[in-house]
């Protein structure tokens, strides 16, 4: 009796996942990535071994297979062998240059069409659940207000942006949950598709969906780390054997890509960076990782001369502070190191002069910095769903204290222990409306950007928890 009792049940749930997956077709997830220059690409990833047609306007136009599905070998990743396995895909991941039109679809899917310039932007960043032995970070995965990137992913598609960035840090359940934890209890882990669908493709359908996607990479996409998929799913570049992350002997191929831009019209651009790769040390400037930077400085300091206004999307804040205690004493802890010691090299300002505004993410926390010097302001929007980083940061900064040599602070705001995303709405040539949202989409700071100068309403941002 038992034993039918449990075939009923395993029947039931096959018959539901049946149900699902006849509901929802092959297609597991179909978004529009921006590469070089601002060139739009469909992706789809299917449990089909073939690809479909993208439609647009009435008329098909042929997918290809960037990745096919397989499971890779077992590779060195950044933790134990015991905590670590190999990736698998069962899914092909498909790609199509997708062309100026009216509509798009795939799969009865609509796809949403790039615009030339997108004037409502969602930021979002560090958006998985964290689930971490070594830290013993185990983040309430199975709970919408513990790990809500879900909620904000709904909430921020409401806002219909014409451009969503993703300034990094997609995927976080690394390790197994633990046994008898009900809050992460029964989560998928490692780097293969169903960590990155539970983490990030599921829970931000609506916002894949809502608009094109600029996509930056973050030390959780290194190829110790999510890397393989970054290359098989987001990367917004041509997948190539050797620089996918695949074999740990390519890795120093595999960590770096070069900037690229997207323009955003009327003379702007955003300038997106992969610092996956960087550390919090200074860099020798001649090592293979200094020599790596400088050519990326180089190339990035190519794109900016190109328009008057640039954005740099980066997932590692330099101009921002990143708070942390020990015994009781906290320290604020300065913008990325690594970079700054490549960046500043001949250049107090750290970025090209036609830089005026830095988007990065790392640090969990909302956070914008003004400057009287000539530097330009640094928003971090690392609040999409990761576990928050907690330790406080002053409302008013010490008079002393730069997030990098020569940089003085003139407007600082913050936002702890809080989830959310932000917007952005462009006013003019060089200005920006920036919101600052809970993960319900109520406005929680009001910030202006004009040139490299910012300022938010409130300094600090404090508002009680839902749930
Ligand atoms: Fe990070």
């Amino acid at each position: 009796m038992k034993t039918n009792l449990l075939v009923t049940g395993a029947m039931v749930v096959s018959l539901a996942a049946g149900l699902a997956q006849a509901a929802d077709g092959p297609i597991q997830s179909a978004f529009v990535v921006l590469g070089d220059n601002g060139a739009a690409q469909a992706r789809v990833v299917t449990t089909d071994g073939a690809c479909p047609s993208v439609q647009i306007d009435g008329r098909a136009i042929a997918m290809t297979v960037r990745a096919a599905p397989g499971t890779l070998p077992l590779r060195t990743t950044r933790s134990t062998p015991e905590l670590s396995k190999a990736s698998e895909f069962a899914v092909t991941v498909c790609e199509a240059p997708l062309p100026r039109g009216k509509t798009a679809s795939v799969g009865g899917r609509p796809l949403p069409l790039p615009v030339s310039d997108p004037k409502r932007i969602v930021v979002i960043g560090d958006t998985g659940c964290r689930i971490k032995t070594s830290d013993s970070a185990f983040q309430a995965c199975n709970d919408a207000n513990l790990y809500p990137f879900a909620k904000v992913a709904a909430s921020a598609a409401a806002f219909k942006p014409d451009l969503v960035i993703h300034v990094g840090d997609y995927l976080y359940r690394e390790n197994p949950c633990p046994a008898g934890n009900a809050g992460c209890a029964g989560s998928v882990w490692g780097y293969g598709w169903d960590s990155w669908n539970a983490d990030f493709f599921a829970p931000g359908a609506p916002l894949l969906a809502a608009a094109p996607w600029a996509a930056a990479r973050g030390n959780h996409e290194s190829c110790n780390r999510g890397g393989q998929a970054w290359w098989r799913i987001m990367d917004a570049r041509a997948l190539k054997a050797g620089q996918d992350c695949i074999d740990p002997a390519n890795d120093g191929v595999g960590d770096y890509t070069d900037p690229y831009a997207v323009p955003l019209g009327n003379g702007a651009q955003l300038i997106l960076l992969d610092s996956s790769n960087a550390l919090n040390n200074e860099i020798d400037p001649a090592s293979p990782m200094g020599l790596k930077y400088r050519d990326m400085y180089a190339k990035y300091s190519a794109l900016a001369a190109k328009t008057p206004y640039s954005i740099m999307v980066q997932h590692h804040p330099i101009l921002a502070f990143a708070a942390t205690e020990k015994a009781g004493a906290i320290t604020l802890n300065p913008g990325n190191l690594s970079l700054l010691s490549i960046f500043g090299i001949g250049n107090p300002w750290y970025v090209p002069n036609s830089t005026k505004l830095l988007l990065a993410g790392h640090v969990h926390l909302f956070e914008q910095l003004s400057f009287s010097t000539t530097h330009p302001s640094q928003f971090v929007a690392g609040f999409s769903g990761t576990q928050e980083d907690i330790v406080p940061l002053p409302e008013k900064l010490p008079d002393t204290t730069a997030p990098a040599p020569g940089a003085r602070p003139s407007a600082f705001s913050s936002w702890i222990d809080g989830f959310g995303f932000m917007t952005m709405e462009r006013t003019g040539k060089e200005s920006w409306s920036i919101l600052v949202h809970d993960v319900d989409g109520k406005v929680v700071n009001r910030c202006t950007a004009q040139g490299k100068v910012s300022s938010c309403e409130i300094a600090q941002v404090k508002v009680p928890k839902p749930g």
